[in-house]
């Protein structure tokens, strides 16, 4: 495979957001401000890196990419769902994402809690009606991305834990928890989603699975690292709010370059996964150092 990874995110990209915008009720459909609240905050230049991952995997283990399609943007709703409630006042009451105004900013915070619940059930009426899949796989992608995306061991969890963590100190293994389930856990079964599609062998998950644990720990490390050194127009959202917030993050409790350090290592952990399996295995390799080398 001779494409690069840009080349490769682009056209990704450009799958994923044609089938979410066949998927997502058009705006003038009623409630027509529930179906504009939901496109206000899908289609504001999210980076789609669920769906890259989804895509990348299932590309490993030979997938084409129209069985990809419906789970890489199943994901994608539940992560957009996920920004819309964690921007709520309630949650880190933020005004800017995607480098627009928030939902709730844009249109109300009833309007915003309801475009995050039928973003969060869409994503599983998406692919639960996928028939390019057999029901089967349709099953098992449906519970695993549940349990990703719920509690005790998903993001809903993760989210929970993060607002009770605020302005304490916490230990190292906690915070990796915390980050582990609000943010990895959507990014692991991201992985995991696409190379079942693929029919990954159960010894061949298992390796995915440590390849897109460490994946997902390190996309929050490099939120966190963001928060603090990037500005504002980059990230299309509010920098240095963490630390208004009191938020536990990396950088908090260890400094930027310590958690540089151990992004780095964790990147190379992802990396070392990988060898276990006996595929072509670049184009996730170097996911996981775009995602270390990020600047938004
Ligand atoms: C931001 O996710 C929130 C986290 C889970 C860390 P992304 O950085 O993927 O946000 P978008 O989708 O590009 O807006
Ligand atoms: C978000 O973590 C995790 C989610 C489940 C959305 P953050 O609260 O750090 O995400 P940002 O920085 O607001 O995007
Ligand atoms: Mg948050
Ligand atoms: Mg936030
Ligand atoms: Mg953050």
């Amino acid at each position: 495979m001779n494409v690069t990874l840009s080349e490769f995110l682009a056209s990704s990209n450009e799958r994923v957001d044609k089938v979410l915008d066949s998927l997502v009720p058009a705006a003038n459909v009623e409630p027509r401000r529930l179906h504009q609240a939901i496109r206000w905050s899908m289609f504001a230049g999210g980076k789609r890196i669920r769906p890259c991952i989804v895509y990348a995997a299932g590309e490993t283990f030979g997938a084409d990419a129209e069985f990809l399609d419906r789970t890489a943007a199943g994901i994608e709703m539940i992560h957009t769902f996920s920004l819309i409630h964690d921007d709520l006042p309630a949650m880190d009451d933020d005004d800017l994402r995607r480098g627009r105004e928030t939902c709730h900013k844009k249109f109300d915070e009833a309007t915003a809690i309801l475009a995050g619940d039928a973003l969060h059930v869409m994503a599983f009426q998406t692919i639960a009606e996928d028939s390019s899949l057999c029901s089967d796989l349709r099953i098992r992608l449906v519970a695993d991305i549940a349990a990703a995306s719920g509690t005790p061991k998903g993001m809903v969890a993760g989210q929970q834990l993060d607002l009770e963590a605020e302005g304490r100190t916490i230990r190292i293994g906690e915070l990796e928890n915390i980050h582990s389930r609000k943010t990895g856990a959507l990014i692991s079964v991201s992985a995991r989603a696409g190379a079942m599609i693929g029919a990954a062998a159960d010894d061949e998950l298992a390796v995915v699975q440590t390849y897109a644990d460490r994946l997902g720990l390190l996309f929050q490390i490099t939120d966190d690292l963001l928060d603090v050194t990037q500005e504002t127009a980059t990230l299309g959202k509010t920098a240095g709010k963490d630390v208004h917030a009191s938020k536990a993050t990396f950088p908090g409790h260890f400094g930027v370059e310590a958690t540089r350090e151990m992004a780095a290592k964790v990147c190379r952990e992802a990396g070392d996964a990988l060898k276990e399996l006996d595929r072509e295995t670049s184009l996730l390799e170097e996911i996981a150092e775009m995602i270390l080398e990020r600047s938004r």
